[in-house]
């Protein structure tokens, strides 16, 4: 753990310096802390940091800038930038900003060992420490999980996990594996899943007191996405690792709220399957009868993200939840509208979306919503079924793949997040690799709204 509550050796101590105030507390500093700020060309820009001498001309403290803006730029970057060793705040830091530090110390060190540990920071007395780490851990589950690659990470890997994570908090779980999908209704995410040597399965977690309010996530658990029958180009497929990224920020998110013991009923449902290729593979043209009773026409294996949903959904629906939130690594098109930084958000209910990216702004999880945009649905129509999984045409491909999930929502308060899980670059307290995404931004909001 790079967030430490106690320690008992030496510790370099850091002061945050806000930009605007560098010129004001530089002139206040003595002439040899000058001169080695001016050596070291520190400006207090957000995130630089700069060593500040003892009495002796010594290395002693560090002093880091911050514009003010996104919270992880100040302490984000230093957990594997400053030296081994633990560090204490001399002054205030932010929840936010210490948050920063304890998601910059992240490394998937699962495979390569890693070329140094990260720097640990004491935490101040007076900060929500358990929050703080509560929140660390849920993200580091959701990019661990994504960044396992799917030879280790497969379906029954995903349940064994999520069993274990049901199991830490006493959770009910109960998992539905390959033709008992069949003989339950899941069809689609039987179909999406058979030609896989691990077979199909739908993860069901409940948790917490039944009389509270109902809260329902829904991942999008494909833990290789081959495209099936009409397979991917190699450089579409090289990703597709982090396919199940949707599971992988529910699971984590449930992680979250469970720890923080928040006053809700939650219910989690992970579709978990590989799309692969075989000889018994769902095919273009078949039909498919859901869970729901929409029958669906396959007109693109590869649109198999929402075929795996629209039965988790439609189960979810059944008792009429308070709240559906939904996270699935949906479309390339999602990531054409609003880039691989900011989750896509689609909503049926408006106080519901407000909410939440109130959240998203809160807490620097952005997230941006697009419409569910009725007129669009023709592009859904199926000749031969009452609904086809991919649309006929190549126009606004997130917005018909929501429109296609909210068939089988039942007009109940939902929310989907069309999300690309995986970041592509480093940023402060953003590594590159697996990334959770409307995570933080939605429990922000789960507890304004239900928290005790
Ligand atoms: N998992 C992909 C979507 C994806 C691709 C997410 C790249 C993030 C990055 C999904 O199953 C898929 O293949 N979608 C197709 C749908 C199309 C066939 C209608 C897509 O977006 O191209
Ligand atoms: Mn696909
Ligand atoms: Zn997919």
């Amino acid at each position: 753990m790079s967030l430490i509550n106690e320690h008992d050796g030496p510790r370099t101590a850091i002061q945050i310096i806000g930009t605007a105030e560098f010129e004001s507390w530089l002139n206040a500093q003595p002439a040899q802390s000058r001169a080695w700020i001016e050596r070291q060309q520190f400006e207090a820009k957000s995130g630089q940091f700069a060593w500040l001498p003892d009495d002796q001309g010594a290395p002693d403290s560090l002093v880091v800038g911050w514009d003010g803006e996104e919270a992880f730029t100040a302490l984000g970057s230093l957990p594997l930038q400053l030296p081994e060793g633990t560090y204490e705040l001399a002054g205030t830091a932010s929840d936010q900003q210490l948050l920063g530090w304890g998601l910059g110390a992240y490394q998937f060190d699962r495979f390569k060992t890693p070329e140094r540990q990260p720097a640990q920071l004491l935490l101040p007395a007076n900060v929500a420490a358990e929050e703080i780490a509560n929140q660390v851990n849920a993200i580091r589950l959701a990019r661990d999980l994504i960044n396992l690659p799917a030879d280790e990470l497969n379906p029954s890997r995903l349940a064994e996990e999520a069993i274990q994570l049901a199991d830490s908090f006493d959770a009910d779980v109960a998992v539905t594996v390959g033709d008992d999908l069949l003989a339950a209704g899941f069809n689609t995410i039987h179909a999406v899943g058979r030609a896989a040597d691990d077979a199909p399965r739908l993860i069901d977690i409940r948790w917490g007191n039944p009389e509270h309010p109902k809260v329902s996530l829904i991942g999008k658990g494909v833990c290789f996405d081959s495209g099936g029958l009409d397979i991917k180009p190699a450089s579409g497929m090289r990703t597709m690792k982090k396919d199940m990224g949707g599971a992988a920020n529910v699971l984590g998110l449930a992680q979250l709220i469970m720890a923080s013991n928040l006053p809700v009923r939650l219910r989690v449902l992970v579709s978990a399957v590989e799309n692969a290729i075989s000889g018994n593979a769902y095919r273009p043209g078949d039909i498919i009868q859901t869970y729901k009773g929409i029958s669906v026409e396959i007109d693109n294996t590869d649109a198999e993200g929402r075929l795996v949903m629209c039965d988790a959904l439609a189960l979810a629906a059944e008792e009429k939840p308070a709240v559906m939130l939904d996270y699935s690594t949906l479309t390339g098109s999602a990531r054409s509208a609003v880039g691989a930084e900011i989750a896509a958000m689609f909503a049926n209910d408006d106080e519901l979306a407000s909410g939440i990216a109130a959240g998203a702004e809160a807490v620097a999880d952005p997230v941006w919503r697009l419409p569910l945009h009725g007129p669009y649905r023709y592009m859904l129509e199926s000749k031969v079924a009452d609904t086809v999984n991919s649309a006929s045409l190549p126009y606004g491909g997130a917005i018909t793949a929501a429109l296609f999930l909210e068939k089988f929502v039942d007009d109940l308060p939902w929310v989907h997040f069309d999300i690309m899980a995986f970041n592509i670059r480093s940023r402060p307290g953003r590594p590159e690799g697996g990334e959770a995404m409307g995570v933080r931004a939605v429990y922000h909001y789960l507890k304004e709204r239900f928290g005790g």
